[in-house]
């Protein structure tokens, strides 16, 4: 005899846990199966999020910028940091503490909300009298069922045919967040988000960091104006970044990595390196769920087919995060776990696709919420461009920190903000700002009258809503 629950998700990760916990906060009683474990074989319960992804990346980025702060900008404070030198091993065990500290963190949350959580990974072994199957296999093997079942099953990094990942020599995003010694010469192919946020990890400690990317454009999805200060700010620091690339040979050798490609223009070219990252995007990841044991829809990429409101081809059977269509990112995966959860107990949890802000964690950072330029004009839409630039704010100033801009677009006629992009100090911070804006549907003059606290670089926001009505204060 099985047990059963009003509502199973399988995955921990950012999709999963937030969906478990939404699900019992309304009431339901809620499994939560999770598959991922630590080194010592206990469960390490948040994802590609908490174990790979988001969390040990921007621990790595932090220790890696003091670093880089100590080597380049201390001095102009008066600050002698000579000497400065790097324990990578010290480093390491430091992000693998903050991952730790996030996994418990999701584990007293589960118990907290009183859902069951089972360590191994789950499979459908069928359906009947309105109760969907699975199997659990961990240390102990389970059987349970629910009338309602949430897939969050994630994403796993895509692998270029002939480069397989060793994650010694040849690194998807873990082994990149591994890496024992700063190399000497460190290879990315694909100059996306874990390209650029891992890349600048190792430059900052030392690297000589080439970024192979096969878009003849850098960052196809930012805004024009921002891609191109990023790529000027991003090429001073050191990283060399080479585009419309053609890779044609892998060769993972005992002294290192060697990758043959044309360049732009056709010429046959061999970059060697000690460690190449391969980050050339994800894919949906449903292995071992055994999809076809319930007859659940895949699409030709092996993403879970679903609507608008995360429900598959199978009634009661919603599926959330990087496992479905639309941007890989650990909150969009939240809200839609929060909006499965409440459609699950009637209500209408909805997620504004329009409204879910990117971040790009280096340095500077880069934001964005809604169009870009390029979209607004393919659209036909006629819109208002108002940009600041940090170089006029005095925090910025105060910080050191003036590269970049706030650019606000706001639609011609009604003034409604139709996009933001930063790229500057804190943009992960102040986008929220503009996020709330959005949603809110405010106009440009709607910020441009907010009082923002003086000296802060929320300022640039405001200053940068004046700007579409050309009567900034400061520049
Ligand atoms: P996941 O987090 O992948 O979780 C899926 C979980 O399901 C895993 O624990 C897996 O073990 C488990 N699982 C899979 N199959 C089964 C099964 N059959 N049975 C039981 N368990 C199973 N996003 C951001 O928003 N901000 C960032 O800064 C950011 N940084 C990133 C950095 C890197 C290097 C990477 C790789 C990704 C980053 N992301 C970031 C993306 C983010 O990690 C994902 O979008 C997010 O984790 C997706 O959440 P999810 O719940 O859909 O899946
Ligand atoms: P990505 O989609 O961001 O970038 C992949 C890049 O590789 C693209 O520019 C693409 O043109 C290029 N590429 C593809 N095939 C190639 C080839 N054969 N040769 C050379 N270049 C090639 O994917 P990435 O960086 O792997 O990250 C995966 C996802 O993880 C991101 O899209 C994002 O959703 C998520 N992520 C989010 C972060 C954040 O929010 N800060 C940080 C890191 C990852």
């Amino acid at each position: 005899m099985s047990k059963s629950f009003d509502v199973i998700v399988i995955g921990g990760g950012p999709g999963g846990y937030v969906a478990a916990i939404r699900s019992a906060q309304l009431g339901f009683s809620v499994a939560c199966i999770d598959a991922a474990q630590n080194a010592a074989g206990a469960p390490a319960l948040g994802g590609t999020c908490t174990n790979v992804g988001c969390i040990p990346s921007k621990a790595l980025l932090q220790s890696s910028e003091h670093f880089d702060h100590a080597h380049h900008h201390f001095a102009e404070h008066g600050i002698n940091a000579a000497g400065v030198t790097m324990d990578v091993p010290k480093m390491l065990a430091r992000k693998d503490g903050v991952v730790k500290q996030n996994n418990d963190g999701i584990l007293y949350l589960l118990k907290k909300n009183k859902i069951t959580f089972f360590h191994g990974l789950a499979s459908f072994t069928g359906n009947a009298d309105g109760l969907y199957q699975l199997a659990v296999k961990g240390k102990v093997n389970e059987a349970i069922a629910a009338k309602h079942v949430v897939i969050a099953t994630g994403s796993n990094a895509r692998v270029l045919p002939g480069a397989e990942f060793d994650e010694l020599n040849v690194l998807s995003n873990d082994g990149a967040l591994r890496v024992g010694a700063v190399p000497k010469k460190l290879g990315v192919i694909g100059s996306g988000v874990i390209g650029l946020e891992m890349g600048s990890v190792w430059r900052r400690l030392g690297a000589e960091v080439t970024i192979l990317e096969a878009m003849p454009a850098f960052l196809g999805a930012a805004d024009e104006g921002i891609a191109k200060e990023a790529l000027k700010a991003f090429t001073k620091q050191g990283l060399k970044l080479e585009f419309g690339v053609k890779i044609s040979e892998v060769k993972n050798g005992k002294k290192g990595v060697s990758v043959n490609y044309a360049n732009a223009k056709g010429e046959a070219q061999t970059l060697d390196v000690d460690k190449l990252i391969v980050s050339i995007g994800r894919v949906p990841n449903t292995n071992g769920l055994n999809a076809a044991a319930v007859g659940l829809q895949l699409d030709e990429r092996g993403a879970i087919v679903v609507n608008d409101h995360c429900q598959t081809n199978l009634p009661n059977v919603w599926a959330v995060g990087d496992v479905v269509r639309g941007p890989m990112l650990a909150h969009k995966a939240e809200e839609e776990g929060v909006a499965v959860a409440e459609r699950i107990a009637g209500q209408h949890g909805h997620v504004n696709f329009n409204t879910i802000p990117w971040v790009i964690y280096t340095s500077p950072e880069i934001a964005w919420v809604g169009k870009t330029e390029q979209q607004l004009k393919a659209d036909g839409i006629a819109y208002k461009a108002g940009q600041f630039p940090f170089l006029a704010n005095g925090r910025a100033r105060a910080l050191g920190d003036t590269t970049g801009f706030v650019k606000i677009l706001a639609d011609a006629t009604t003034d409604e903000v139709l996009g933001a992009h930063i790229i500057g100090p804190q943009a992960s911070e102040l986008i929220a700002e503009l996020v709330m804006a959005m949603e809110f549907r405010a106009s440009s003059e709607d910020i441009a009258r907010i009082c923002h606290a003086h000296p802060s670089l929320s300022e640039s926001t405001k200053e940068a809503a004046l700007a579409v009505d050309k009567r900034t204060l400061n520049f």
